[in-house]
């Protein structure tokens, strides 16, 4: 028999190494295979701690190679599937979208496939778990009211959102066509530890911290709901459980916030924990660092999501205080970089 393991695709990225944390920690006897073609978002770094871990097994590869994604299926037995794996950055889905659809959509259909086929000859179409791990940009932009709810239409604005509305409709479509045990979960923007730093956070602290412009985009007054890392790895753990089969659960963090608040919150946080930075470079804030920047081009303006299906169904909620969850976040990126100027 082969070793029974749950498969997660993208686990040395941002989310997806947060997840495998989480996971190995609250369920020690079960065993994790991730495959990640380490693009230039992924690092194994993300996972040095449990690498060693018998229960952990990398394939370095990509989701859109039939032959290797069939391969895995046939040498472990994949209890579960938490796709993570995608091109995620929306600037660079703007310059160039090849990648996003070859990824996103053609990587996920691959998977869905290689499950369906597994799982059939197994009889364990309907108990066995695909969830996909998408984002609240499908939805589209919103005014200054309102919040997506799962029945907004999908209306994406960016080749990064429509890729992965594909794969949302093709994940669906498996559920519906072939019976197969689906599920997605659309979360808005993360923040924590072990994001790559071209995203907004680790942008803002890097620039920061040394001593560089900060970029804004626009006016700055762009809104999303962020949510911690951690809130949400508790959110996909409880979905992939226990959520309904072709259901569509929002993960909200219930913090809207416009990008230069969190600009300015950051370096707030900054000021109080490397003053001395601060006075070698004579500003008497790092919010003297702003700048504002030429708009992102169709830049939505604002993201809120109403995730009250899961917290009424599931008993959800997130836990983590914004101010809290970005001061753990900068220490985490101090930290990283001071360690790496030691070396
Ligand atoms: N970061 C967010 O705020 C956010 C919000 C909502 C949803 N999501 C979704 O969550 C998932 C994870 O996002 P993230 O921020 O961790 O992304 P990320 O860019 O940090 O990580 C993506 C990972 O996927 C891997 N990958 C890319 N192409 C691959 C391929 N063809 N085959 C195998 N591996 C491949 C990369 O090497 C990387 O490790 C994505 O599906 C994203 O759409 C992210």
């Amino acid at each position: 028999m082969n070793k029974q393991a749950i498969l997660i695709t993208g686990g040395a990225g941002f989310i997806g190494s947060n997840f495998i944390h989480y996971f190995m920690d609250r369920y020690p006897d079960r065993n994790i295979v991730n495959i990640d073609k380490l693009t230039y978002a992924g690092s194994r770094n993300n996972l040095l701690e449990v690498e060693q871990n018998p229960n952990y097994q990398f394939i370095h590869g990509d989701i859109a190679d039939e032959k290797l994604v069939t391969e895995v299926f046939q040498a472990f037995d994949i209890t579960g599937v938490i796709h993570f794996a995608a091109e995620s950055h929306v600037d660079r889905s703007i310059e160039d979208a090849r990648a996003f659809v070859e990824t996103n959509v053609l990587g996920t259909l691959t998977l869905l496939q290689a499950a369906r086929d597994d799982w059939e000859k197994k009889g364990m179409l309907e108990n066995r778990r695909f969830h996909h791990v998408s984002t609240d940009e499908v939805y589209g932009s919103l005014g200054a009211e309102g919040k997506f709810s799962e029945k907004t239409p999908y209306d994406p604005r960016n080749p990064y959102s429509a890729s992965k509305a594909g794969a949302n409709l093709l994940v669906k479509s498996f559920g519906y066509t072939y019976g197969m045990n689906i599920v997605i979960s659309s979360s808005s923007n993360n923040y924590g530890p072990r994001q790559h730093h071209e995203k907004l956070i680790p942008t803002i602290i890097q620039k920061a911290f040394q001593g560089k412009e900060i970029p804004i985009y626009g006016d700055g007054k762009n809104i999303r709901d962020w949510l911690y890392v951690g809130d949400h790895c508790r959110a996909l753990d409880i979905i992939f459980h226990h959520g309904n089969p072709n259901e569509t659960y929002n993960v909200g963090g219930g913090n809207e916030k416009a990008n230069i608040t969190m600009a300015e919150q950051i370096c707030g946080i900054l000021d109080q924990m490397k003053p001395d930075i601060k006075s070698k470079l004579h500003v008497s804030s790092f919010k003297e660092l702003i700048r504002f920047t030429i708009d992102r081009k169709g830049h939505d303006r604002r993201y809120a999501v109403d995730d009250s299906k899961l917290r009424h169904e599931m008993g959800w909620e997130p836990n983590e205080d914004l101010q809290k969850g970005l001061e753990k976040t900068v220490e985490w990126y101090v930290k990283q970089w001071e360690l790496q100027a030691s070396h």
